[in-house]
């Protein structure tokens, strides 16, 4: 169980947010297999503040997507508070505030990861949120910029000073991105320096790895982003594996392609056909990855119907099981 706030969530097991990928259908296939809280991609308070027309179709939530937190990304508090005003409309359980994205346009303008080396306007940024809202604030932070200034336990101090109920903290630099080891020491040091619950993020790919980081950190919770990419059953196997420390079995390919097929469907009435067909591409190949499949890949990287792409999702049912195997 895990309580952010007044949040209170059955599984530690969070869905992370990922830019590009964690819209509405997304996070209901997690939630469809345990995922417990999620968060939208992160939002561009700027974009938000000039009410973009893209940027509000981000903040879609249905009554099945709860508890959600928003992620903001932003460097200037009066933006800040007038993305808040706009946000203060929608059913959002939690704000989480961005220092932790390591893109250069984005750190370079002194937002996401580039608030690492600015603790006290980070610092100040958590207090103008926290004064503007009535819901709990999280922040999202990595374990410092570089190797040889890593400040996250100095960071997670602050945050919580200013008033935080909870922070995530990837174990990567933001020289690293999303590469290289991610260090547990330093993710299991700022979880002892604080009072608020702390979430793990980073490599939690496998219900292995997930409790490998609950265990060497002594975390609250652990995220899960890239792991959950066509496997949303990493949440069902994950917390099996904590429970009785059970080995996921793959799940039968009927299971994968009735999950793909939902997964479109719900892609396409969010999105129309078209833009929701293309969308879902990278998705196909990450729900086969691993598998015998070049050709049908490719196809489907090619396919621009609903009904072009079903029939290939049947095809691929219908391959051998020596294909499939991963
Ligand atoms: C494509 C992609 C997009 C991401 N977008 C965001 C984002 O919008 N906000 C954020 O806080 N983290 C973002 N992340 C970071 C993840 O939430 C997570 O912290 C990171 O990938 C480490 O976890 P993993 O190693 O288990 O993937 C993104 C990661 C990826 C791969």
């Amino acid at each position: 169980m895990l309580s952010i706030g007044n949040v209170t969530v059955v599984s530690s097991l969070v869905l992370a947010p990922m830019a590009g990928i964690s819209d509405l259908p997304y996070r209901l296939i997690n939630r469809s297999f345990g995922c417990g809280l999620a968060f939208t991609e992160m939002i561009s308070a700027t974009a938000l503040a000039y009410k973009s027309r893209n940027t509000l179709k981000m903040l879609s939530a249905t009554d099945q997507d709860r508890p959600l937190g928003v992620q903001i990304l932003g460097g200037d508090p009066e933006i800040i508070k007038r993305a808040l005003d706009i946000l203060a409309g929608y059913p959002f359980d939690i704000i989480d505030f961005n220092a932790a994205c390591p893109v250069s346009k984005v750190v370079s303008g002194g937002k996401g990861a580039g608030l690492l080396r600015e603790p006290v306007k980070l610092e100040r940024l958590l207090k103008v949120i926290i004064d503007n809202t009535s819901l709990p604030v999280t922040v999202k932070i990595r374990s410092g910029w570089d190797e040889a200034s890593i400040n996250a336990v100095d960071i997670a101090r602050r945050a919580q000073d200013a008033g935080v109920c909870g922070l995530f903290i990837h174990g990567r630099t933001k020289t690293q991105g999303y590469r290289g080891t991610v260090d547990y020491n330093i993710i299991g040091k700022v979880k002892e320096s604080l009072k608020i619950p702390v979430i793990a993020s980073g490599d939690a790919l496998t219900p292995q790895l997930i409790k490998k980081l609950l265990a060497e950190t002594g975390c609250d919770g652990a995220a899960v982003a890239r792991g959950a990419l066509g496997n949303p059953w990493i949440f069902r196997d994950a917390a099996e594996y904590l429970k009785s420390g059970a080995l996921p079995c793959r799940p039968e390919i009927s299971e994968i392609t009735r999950t793909m097929k939902e997964h479109l469907d719900l892609i396409i009435t969010f999105r129309g056909e078209k833009t929701g067909v293309m969308h879902f591409r990278k998705f196909f190949a990450w729900y086969a990855k691993g598998m015998n499949i070049k050709k049908l890949r490719a196809k489907a990287f090619a396919a621009n119907t609903s009904d072009e792409m079903v029939r290939l999702i049947d095809e691929l049912q219908a391959m051998p099981a020596s294909e499939l195997s991963r």
